[in-house]
């Protein structure tokens, strides 16, 4: 008798077998890269706290896709950093609106880019909130979900005027998803699928986003929609009523401290499942990167095993182009 008797290292032995027996695989087909397109010309501007990721006016935003088309990118998700912004955030579903004109342009110049709406008003109000503000009387305003609702419709189905492939409502206002897929059908637009940020948590990985789209609530903060860190069980009654609402797939954000969820969606439901891999969470390993202090290419690419591992079918994020370059390479 010999010991051990079980050699877990046998398959351990090459880069060939090792290869042959993982468990998780990566493509380039997993990816959507967010772009961020601002009002303006001759816009090119680094976001200081997201480096290599740019706001981009309409008139330069051909270099950006032709890098994306050349990487064998798929798809993008779209956010607008607009000049105006108002009480009920107008601009987020008007016609010459920053998100829609970037559509229409993105269509005309590079038609088989898959192109990703984000659905929501919180770049566009000027208090910063995801829906429209109620105040009261004698305690702080709210966001009022009904009134929301509306408004969120419209930039949808504008947003789908527009050309967009898919819808992704990000907005967490109670059955927005059913608003919207019934603003879309009528619309003529039963076509195009809804990627449903279903379970998105209230949380501080959001920070260098909120700069770059200067989307920070003015007063109070997000927690009365969206959802708080310490629930899980609570995920699956927000991705249920999702996916009775019509979703066509759902979405978990942020995306590293919540894998959990993202194995919970998997397993509990048949649709598609995509994580967000944050800004704050792409921040992090920017800067530990540029000290030195960690392998950044082991390590985004760990990080995205990762979110495959726990059931993600498709991953947002900002590294999308390092990601695809990383896969070019031998490794
Ligand atoms: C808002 C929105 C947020 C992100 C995308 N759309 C978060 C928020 O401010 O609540 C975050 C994206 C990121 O951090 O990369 N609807
Ligand atoms: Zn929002």
């Amino acid at each position: 008798m010999s010991f051990p008797v079980r050699r877990h290292r046998r398959l351990r032995s090459s880069a060939t077998l090792r290869n042959m027996v993982r468990e998780t695989s990566l493509s380039v087909n997993d990816l959507i890269y967010p772009i961020f397109v601002a009002e303006g010309s001759n816009i090119r501007e680094e976001i200081p706290s997201m480096p290599g990721i740019y706001h981009w006016s309409l008139d330069r935003l051909e270099e950006e896709l032709r890098e994306v088309t050349k990487l064998g990118i798929p798809a993008i998700l779209l956010f607008g950093v607009p000049a105006e912004k108002d009480e009920c955030g107008t601009s987020a579903h008007m016609e010459s609106g920053i998100v829609q004109r970037a559509i229409r342009l993105i269509k005309e110049k590079a038609p088989h880019l898959l192109v990703v709406a984000d659905t929501c008003l919180c770049q566009f109000t000027d208090h910063g909130h995801c829906g429209v503000v109620e105040q009261h009387e004698h305690k702080e305003a709210t966001v009022d979900n009904d009134a929301s609702l509306e408004l969120l419709v419209k930039t949808a189905v504008s947003q789908a005027q527009a050309g967009a492939d898919i819808i992704a409502p990000s907005n967490m206002m109670d059955g927005f998803v059913q608003a919207i897929r019934s603003g879309l059908d009528e619309a003529g637009f039963e076509s195009v699928p809804i990627l449903s940020y279903a379970v998105k948590y209230a949380s501080a990985f959001y920070g260098p986003f909120r700069d770059a789209a200067h989307s920070s609530p003015q007063f109070g903060d997000r927690r009365t929609y969206q959802m708080d860190p310490g629930n899980a069980r609570e995920a699956l009654r927000e991705a249920e009523s999702d996916v009775v609402e019509g979703a066509d797939m759902l979405m978990v954000k942020p995306g590293l401290a919540y894998l959990d969820i993202v194995r919970m969606l998997k397993d509990q439901f048949d649709l598609p499942v995509a994580v967000y891999n944050v800004s704050a969470e792409y921040a992090m390993v920017k800067a530990a990167a540029a000290n030195g202090w960690i392998d950044e290419k082991a390590v985004i690419l760990e990080t995205m095993t990762a979110f495959k591992r726990a059931g993600a079918d498709l991953i947002l994020t900002y590294f999308a182009k390092d990601v695809a370059r990383f896969l070019r390479e031998p490794s």
